[in-house]
């Protein structure tokens, strides 16, 4: 009787299973209850398999990193062996796999589909490092937001984004993915990406935007150091103090734990001779314990493999002991978790306890994007199409595009542009014309034929009536001139010239690193040969890092560095040049003028020796100096031009003295004393002046982006909080040392007007 009651239900069950998958039902019972109890009890119930399965990270067919891999396939979905995917979009293919994960494996455990949404979907905003040079965490957090209901749409749960790597070193490629080269900016940027990603800060707000339509869970990557790779070549050694790691390169990780990041993704780097995805060290006692992070630790693509070349590791077996060992739960293609930790455990060289506790954080990851409750949340085709570059997302990657450029140079106003004064305009330059250069590196999904060219920008906002003359005039690469007669020919017929030199997105991002930072090919001769035609000539830059631009900066009177400035990227170009949009985006990074001086940054240590001038005006020898180069960067950190002018009072404190440990407060007056409108990035900057520890000789500590009409003034507020004074003494213990501290507010790092207050002891 009992049997036959049981053989009916399965009877209708299976009928119904159709139906069910059409209304996007589940044929398993969905787990019940809190994280705690939904976790716990699939735990109890998994087997080895099934459990290394969810530690399992293969590439998907739309994967495009790395090394090639072979995909995963149904397959292997159907028995267990994944527990999310690398490079696998779209509502329609995502919810396929998904049907299989919860419908034909014996858990039902539901899939995650991660993706590298840096910046942008389909929707490409500015490459990160054109974003950072907003310096307007309010619109990278927009960015954010759209990213990520963008990619949601389309099926991904979780990207490995932001990287919030701290680069000083220009020839590793990945500068050009990260906030630069500063801490304070870097922290403040990691947590709007964060938050823009995630929707909402830690606490109910993120538990429930977790489990909205239009939210990912962010990575914080790459742990740690990977922007110091050994001479800027990419996957290099990396080896520093203790003083450094804890005050360069992990705070932006802390600053995005803190802002809740869901995930972390370990670094392909060694760190002092231990390769980070076996550094037990950072990841379980100072990211778990001391910061408390209880979200996934990712590896990087074949990062766990690598340990093998690393040489710290005999085999795959060793590599999948020491990586788990060290803390890292998800298993990015190697594919050796999986493989080799049944061995290792019936070894006794791992123990169940350390594969249930990455199992858990998984799970619990799928738990908190309520995929338990809905594991099809994320499948509705039609959402997908309306939520892929709509108006509303192009006009935010103009607006954002439009802060990201950075007026280096603008001689005798050659720009803006004037409309009714053109009647045929020269297009010159390799990049004028190419889509790939407007979504830059790491571009998720983006087209480079839905982004709007620069020359295709120019026409639209010169109308008909203007004749345009585009001549590419060089490649990018390479010693070919052949192009440059047409180029002066078309310079001369021209009213003005606007030239697009730089880099091919390639040449920066992931493996590409530089020795030479010049612009490539002959790029600067073509730019030199057109200037000498004597039109008013414009470059406008497209690259992915600091180039050294000197031969520019001495001939060429206006440069603006547009990085690569996304899907609409033409447009916001020409709202520059135009001066339809007056540019205020600063430098997230020093330029050198050469090589030699690299790594170079702004809040760097006095030295005993810094540079003194001779009598005569000289720089005396035995000073800290090169004989070949000045020790100044060609453009400092924080720099950028307007075409209206700010002036700037000097700062004023509220407490002439402070105890240690109260905040401050500074005020800084700025005015437009220019006749346009415009936003100024205004910077605050803070000088320890005597300390137990040699101190850098200023650092950021506060800035804001304003917008100021012709004439208007504005004091802004700034609160130096005790930790904006503190650094970490002889025992790495943060302190507030008594003594003088000098604020220095202004444009850029070099900000001159200046004011000191005195802390006391307590
Ligand atoms: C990169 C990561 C990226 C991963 C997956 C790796 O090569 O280092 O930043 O998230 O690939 O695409």
């Amino acid at each position: 009787m009992k049997h036959s009651t049981h053989a009916r239900r399965a009877g209708i069950a299976r009928a119904l299973i159709p139906l069910l998958l059409l209304a996007g039902g589940l044929a398993q019972a969905r787990p019940q209850g809190d994280e705690a109890a939904v976790v716990e009890s699939l735990i109890g119930r998994m087997t080895l398999d099934e459990k290394l399965g969810q530690l399992n990270q293969p590439p998907g067919p739309d994967n495009r990193t790395g090394p090639e891999a072979e995909a995963g396939g149904l397959d292997q979905v159907r028995r267990g062996e994944v527990g999310s995917f690398l490079g696998l979009h779209g509502a329609a293919r995502t919810c396929q796999y998904q049907h299989v994960a919860v419908e034909e494996t014996r858990l039902g455990i539901p899939l995650l589909f991660a993706g590298d949404v840096i910046h942008g979907f389909r929707t490409v905003f500015p490459q990160s490092i054109g974003e950072a040079a907003t310096f307007d965490p309010a619109a990278v957090e927009r960015s954010a937001r759209i990213s990520a209901t963008e990619a949601a749409a389309h099926g991904l749960h979780w990207t490995f984004a932001p990287m919030v790597d701290v680069a000083r070193d220009p020839r590793w490629g990945r500068i050009s993915e990260g906030s630069g080269e500063d801490v304070y900016l870097g922290k403040a940027l990691a947590r709007a990406r964060v938050r823009g990603f995630q929707g909402g800060d830690p606490g109910p707000a993120l538990e429930q935007a977790l489990r909205r339509d239009d939210t990912v869970l962010a990575t914080a990557k790459h742990f740690v150091a990977y922007g110091a790779a050994e001479a800027g070549r990419d996957y290099n050694t990396t080896d520093m103090s203790e003083r450094v790691l804890r005050e360069v390169y992990l705070p932006p990780f802390r600053a995005a734990v803190e802002a809740g990041a869901g995930s972390v993704m370990a670094a392909f780097n060694d760190l002092n001779g231990v390769p980070m995805h076996a550094n037990k060290s950072l990841i379980e006692d100072v990211l778990r314990k001391q910061w408390g992070f209880d979200g996934i630790l990712v590896s990087d693509y074949t990062g766990v493999w690598e340990l093998v070349k690393h040489g710290v590791a005999a085999d795959e077996t060793d590599a999948g002991v020491l990586a788990l060992e060290a803390g890292v739960d998800i298993d990015m293609v190697s594919d050796i978790y999986r493989r080799k930790l049944p061995g290792a455990l019936r070894e006794g060289r791992v123990t169940m306890a350390q594969i249930d506790e990455a199992v858990r954080r998984v799970l619990r990851a799928k738990y908190r994007l309520g995929l338990f409750e809905d594991p099809y949340r994320y499948c509705d085709v039609q959402r997908e199409a309306q939520r892929t570059l709509t108006p509303e997302f192009r006009q935010a990657a103009r607006e954002v595009a439009r802060e990201s450029m950075v007026l280096l140079k603008n001689e005798g106003n050659v720009l803006p542009l004037s409309k009714d004064k053109i009647r045929t305009l020269a297009v010159i330059g390799p990049l004028a014309d190419l889509g790939k250069a407007m979504i830059g590196n790491w571009a998720g999904d983006g087209r480079p034929d839905e982004a709007v060219t620069p020359l295709q920008g120019l026409r639209e906002a010169l109308g008909p009536e203007v004749r345009i003359l585009h001549v590419g005039g060089a490649q990018i690469e390479g010693d070919d001139r052949s192009g440059f007669d047409q180029a002066v020919v078309a310079a001369k017929q021209a009213d003005a010239v606007v030239m697009f030199l730089g880099e091919h997105p390639d040449m920066s991002g992931e493996a590409s690193s530089r020795t030479r930072l010049d612009l490539p090919g002959v790029q600067s001769q073509l730019a030199l040969a057109v200037q000498a035609v004597g039109k008013p000539t414009a470059v406008v830059l497209l690259n992915g890092r600091p180039l050294t631009i000197n031969t520019l900066q001495e001939n060429l009177p206006a440069i603006l560095e547009a990085w690569y400035p996304g899907v609409e990227g033409g447009r916001a170009i020409a709202d520059v040049l135009f001066g339809d949009y007056n540019p205020a985006g600063r430098l997230p990074v020093s330029f050198p003028r050469t090589v030699g001086q690299v790594p170079l940054y702004y809040d760097h240590k006095n030295t005993g020796r810094p540079i003194r001038l001779n009598a005569n005006g000289t720089e005396e020898k035995y000073t800290s100096r090169y004989l070949d180069s000045p020790n100044t960067p060609l453009y400092p950190f924080g720099y950028g031009l307007s075409y209206t002018q700010f002036r700037y009072s000097a700062p004023k404190v509220k407490h002439p003295t402070l105890v240690a440990g109260q905040a401050q407060q500074v005020e800084v007056t700025v005015s437009n004393i220019g006749s346009r409108a415009g936003d100024e990035v205004v910077q605050l900057y803070l000088r320890d002046d005597v300390a137990s520890i040699s101190r850098p000789v200023r650092q950021l500590r506060g800035f804001r982006r304003i917008h100021l009409e012709p004439g208007q003034s504005r004091t802004l507020t700034f609160v130096l909080e005790a930790e904006d004074m503190a650094f970490l003494d002889a025992n790495l213990k943060s302190t507030v040392e008594p003594g003088t501290f000098t604020v220095f507010a202004g444009g850029s790092s070099e900000a001159e007007q200046e004011a000191k207050f005195e802390v006391s002891a307590k």
